[in-house]
């Protein structure tokens, strides 16, 4: 993709191509549904050259919301035989129709929901739409609130690191180390897309589908599932997104003439707030999550706790220069930042999914914070190595920080969606 000018076009191409009616599949053949926060990022691609198929994006994520609020992480529209977990293994549809899976994911929407009013062309069409989503999105913000944080910590937890997003990052080995791997066969269809050694490890498989399992016979119960589940996990970077998107609900909802659901929301933000200073390590120098069954930190250096700045946290200048002085270390250590782990942690693995590779999609969130904290020469250079790194490897799922190399899924519609309204060239030459 050396030349500029078929880039948008072929950015585009790859969106319409993985259109299945009203909403976009990652990937064709490895992730054949609607995806959680895969759909946010992509709404915001769509919007650039198309705004009511963006809205619709968002309308068809949230056929899936269940009566208790929860969004689910993939909503199985379709039947389609290419993905393990498939609907039949999370059980879920005596309960919810379409089916979907039974965990969440990073709550990106409010936040992309505002950014698309804002963006919005069609202010009419802008508008209907937030007042449609506003109530759903309100319903999965309390969800949040109610069945993950039940004891009013100001954090909310993961049962699943598949509801992290992070799915294998080193933060999470030691939390799934104390979960039991299943005994019961099973047949994993993404190694047949994608090279074993750039995928999750079997052993993580053993431990993600004891998980979905456990969910299942608890009746999806919440009380039962917070009290019992062997995971259970406060992220710093899902928590982060969280606060974010909740002051973005509270704007959404005082424009909207929703003053009480607007109070109600920048209070849950100021909790969220506070509680998410008390994750700063100073033996790390970052942000790290927390085992909440066990009360340990989690050390593991990821890319996550430069979502601060994208969380717009309250920090203190010192802890501003020492995030900062962090990333531009993680950046000068490869030729391709940013590196899901930094390089030197004992968990780094170039290849492997999210244990070192870049993902265009955090960068452009990382880079997000770091412009609106006024640190615009790092988000520039954020910019520049993700359109290199697309510019040479395609629209891939992900990139070895080392080489440069595109893994994962191809025709990524998120890779896609970020080069359309981020980091494609502004001129076509
Ligand atoms: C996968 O299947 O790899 C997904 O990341 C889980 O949502």
């Amino acid at each position: 993709m050396a030349d500029a000018a078929g880039w948008r076009e072929r950015a585009r191409r790859v969106l319409v191509g993985n259109d299945r009616g009203g909403y976009t599949v990652p990937s064709p053949g490895l992730y054949p549904f609607q995806w959680n926060w895969d759909s946010a990022v992509v709404a915001l691609g769509w919007m650039t050259f198309d705004e009511s198929r963006a809205w619709r994006e968002l309308d068809r994520l949230f056929e899936g919301q269940w009566d208790s609020g929860l969004l689910p992480h993939i909503v199985f529209h379709v039947p389609a035989d290419t993905y393990f977990p498939g609907p039949s293994e999370w059980g879920t549809s005596d309960r919810h129709q379409p089916p979907t899976s039974s965990i969440s994911q990073p709550p990106l929407a409010a936040t992309i929901v505002r950014m698309m009013s804002e963006r919005a062309l069609d202010a009419g069409l802008a508008n209907r739409a937030v007042a449609q989503l506003l109530p759903k999105l309100l319903r999965w913000h309390r969800w949040w609130f109610r069945e993950r944080d039940p004891e009013g910590t100001g954090l909310v937890v993961t049962f699943h690191p598949w509801e992290s997003g992070l799915d294998n990052s080193p933060a999470w080995d030691a939390p799934l180390a104390a979960v039991p791997p299943t005994s019961r066969a099973y047949a994993r269809r993404d190694t047949g897309f994608v090279d074993s050694a750039r995928r999750p490890r079997q052993a993580d498989y053993d431990r993600y589908v004891h998980l979905m399992d456990f969910f299942r016979q608890a009746g999806f119960d919440a009380g039962q599932i917070y009290a019992e589940c062997p995971y259970r996990v406060a992220d710093f970077g899902l928590n982060a997104i969280l606060l974010r998107a909740t002051e973005d609900l509270a704007e959404l909802c005082r424009r909207h003439g929703e003053s009480g659901a607007a109070e109600e929301m920048s209070a849950a933000a100021d909790r969220s707030r506070r509680a998410l200073a008390g994750l700063w390590s100073e033996k790390a120098g970052a942000y790290v999550s927390r085992d909440t069954r066990t009360g340990r930190s989690l050390e593991a250096r990821t890319h996550s706790t430069f979502l601060a700045w994208y969380g717009r946290m309250a920090q203190s200048a010192e802890i501003d220069r020492r995030l900062l002085a962090g990333f531009n270390d993680w950046l000068a250590r490869v030729p391709h930042g940013l590196p899901s782990t930094h390089p030197d942690a004992p968990g780094f693995e170039a290849q492997r999914y999210w244990r070192g590779p870049v993902w265009p999609h955090m960068n452009w969130l990382i880079a997000q914070g770091l412009a609106g904290a006024g640190h615009a020469a790092e988000a520039a250079a954020l910019r520049h190595s993700t359109r290199s790194l697309i510019a040479h490897g395609g629209f891939r799922e992900y990139f070895n920080p080392l080489t440069g190399e595109g893994y994962g899924g191809s025709d990524f519609s998120w890779t896609a969606a970020v080069a359309l309204f981020w980091c494609a060239p502004e001129k076509i030459s």
